[in-house]
């Protein structure tokens, strides 16, 4: 092949996508030697020759045989520059002229469904996401500009091990005040929200194959992280106390790890009682059974109380704490928190922070300030008014549409309601629809383990990022695409 590399190929003087010509001319010789189009013991050109028939500066045919000989694709043999034979060469391998086929993901692997189409966050009606107009970006700018000003060069280095101390600090703050956990800093490890929490506890906790309690429906994050650690996934049925766990299921189905959302079930918005929030602390310490209590919703709660966290009803048991700053703040800050048990802290901790290196130290300091300063005090105390108009806006909307035919659920805390059907409808076409007018709720089905054994049909709707004026236009929307083609 003589010259191995065109002119034409080889482009304009000056650089392509960030490439100068010289490197192009390198990277176009390794292709063809990769390729097999310049065969092993094959002599190029001397520099001169194919700086002349390329009319390039000779400088830059000195500068790819450099690179291409460095790296051992060339070899200079009695002052020929030829083709390296190396072992190994891809035109060798048994397949010559197929594109490798990718090695098989591992069967948990490809049980991770994925959707087609992209999911659109920022819609009408998206559950889980909190009202970012709203959001105090002076005032978070302002804690962000302290953080970069007191920090040293060291804060650019990883962050300290489970989360800058200040943060933990405040969180301690914080709980004490708004949770009424009392729990100290070094119970404390910073996660990249509450995906990575469940996530480690899952890796941790417990073994493969061993058994984890799910609410059904619930949480699918929680449920695929879990699945994906190779747990063995035990749905567990909900009513308007919460997990619904009887004796036979505890001898039965003895688990390692439980998976549950107290405060406010997701996505039926139960409260678990009282009653049954001790037998579940009484149930884990007898089974030897850790608990992940996940406090998603606390911050927005309508009521006059907010129940007490497991944790802190009993704090010997095996609890661990989750809570997240992806509502009461915005979602892609993905900062979030565990609190472990007192107890668990040095055979826990330790793990965490050997396992993961932490990053984000700098929000995690504006973050604290925020804290600190009653910011997001006020942020939640402002937001949770803003949430409550349209939760009752969206109630009563919903109510007067669907009347007889649905009940609503779920509007003690949080920034969602469920609409459940009294009868089985297609509930995904019906999202499905509402999704292509740009209205994001989500079939409640979908949140069921099992999609053969769906117990109640509806839609999972989120109000935190919906103004309260577009909600009854577009109730009237999912209405008239229901009744045309479902119920009536
Ligand atoms: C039940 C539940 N827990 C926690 C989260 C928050 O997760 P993260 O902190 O990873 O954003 C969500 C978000 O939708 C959720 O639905």
């Amino acid at each position: 092949m003589y010259p191995p590399v065109t002119a034409q190929e080889l482009g304009p003087a000056h650089s392509v996508d960030g490439r100068s010509r010289q490197q192009r001319l390198y990277e176009l010789l390794r292709r063809a030697i990769l390729d097999g189009r310049l065969t092993e013991g094959e002599t190029l050109p001397s520099t001169r020759e194919l700086a002349d028939s390329l009319k390039i500066a000779r400088n830059s045919v000195i500068f790819a045989y450099e690179q291409l000989k460095s790296e051992g694709f060339l070899v200079v043999n009695k002052k020929v520059t030829q083709i390296a034979v190396f072992e190994n060469h891809p035109k060798r391998s048994a397949n010559k002229n197929k594109v490798a086929t990718l090695p098989r993901l591992s069967k948990r692997g490809q049980s991770i469904y994925t959707q087609a189409e992209p999911i659109q966050y920022y819609l009408p009606f998206a559950p889980g996401i909190p009202d970012v107009e709203h959001f105090p970006f002076n005032r978070w700018a302002k804690c962000i500009q302290y953080a970069w000003k007191t920090v040293g060069a060291q804060h650019l280095s990883y962050s300290s091990s489970g989360g800058e101390q200040k943060l933990k600090e405040s969180i301690t703050h914080f709980l004490r005040h708004n949770r009424g956990l009392n729990c100290s800093p070094q119970q404390i490890l910073i996660t990249g929200g509450t995906q990575m929490a469940i996530d480690f506890c899952g890796q941790v906790l417990a073994d493969p194959s061993e058994k984890v309690w799910i609410e059904n429906p619930g949480y699918f994050f929680a449920r695929k992280s879990l699945e994906t650690s190779g747990l063995s996934i035990i749905p567990v049925d909900i009513d308007s106390q919460g997990m619904l766990a009887n004796q036979a299921l505890w001898e039965k189905e003895t688990p390692r790890l439980i998976f549950v959302t107290p405060s406010h079930q997701y996505p039926l918005g139960s409260v678990m009682s009282l009653q049954r929030r001790l037998e579940l602390l009484k149930g884990a310490k007898k089974y030897r059974a850790w608990i992940i209590e996940d406090d998603y919703d606390n911050e927005f709660n309508y009521l006059d109380t907010a129940i007490t966290p497991l944790q802190e009803l009993d704090p010997t048991a095996p609890v661990i704490y989750l809570g997240t700053f992806s509502k009461s703040l915005y979602p892609s800050l993905k900062i979030g928190y565990m609190v472990l048990p007192k107890w668990a802290v040095d055979s826990l901790a330790p793990k965490y922070t050997h396992l993961y290196r932490q990053g984000q130290g700098i929000e995690q300091l504006a973050l604290a300030r925020f804290i600190e300063s009653g910011e997001l005090d006020r942020h939640i105390k402002g937001a949770r008014e803003i949430y409550r108009k349209r939760k009752e806006v969206l109630n009563r909307e919903l109510i007067k549409a669907f009347n007889s035919k649905a009940s609503v659920l779920g509007g003690n805390a949080g920034t969602h309601l469920t609409l459940v059907f009294n009868q089985k409808i297609d509930d995904k076409s019906w999202a499905k629809k509402a999704n292509a007018l740009g209205i994001a709720v989500k079939p409640l089905s979908d949140f069921y383990i099992h999609p053969n054994r769906v117990k109640t049909f509806g839609l999972v709707i989120g109000y935190g990022s919906t103004n309260e004026r577009m909600i009854p236009q577009l109730v009237r929307q999912l209405k008239d695409i229901v009744v045309l083609n479902d119920i009536d």
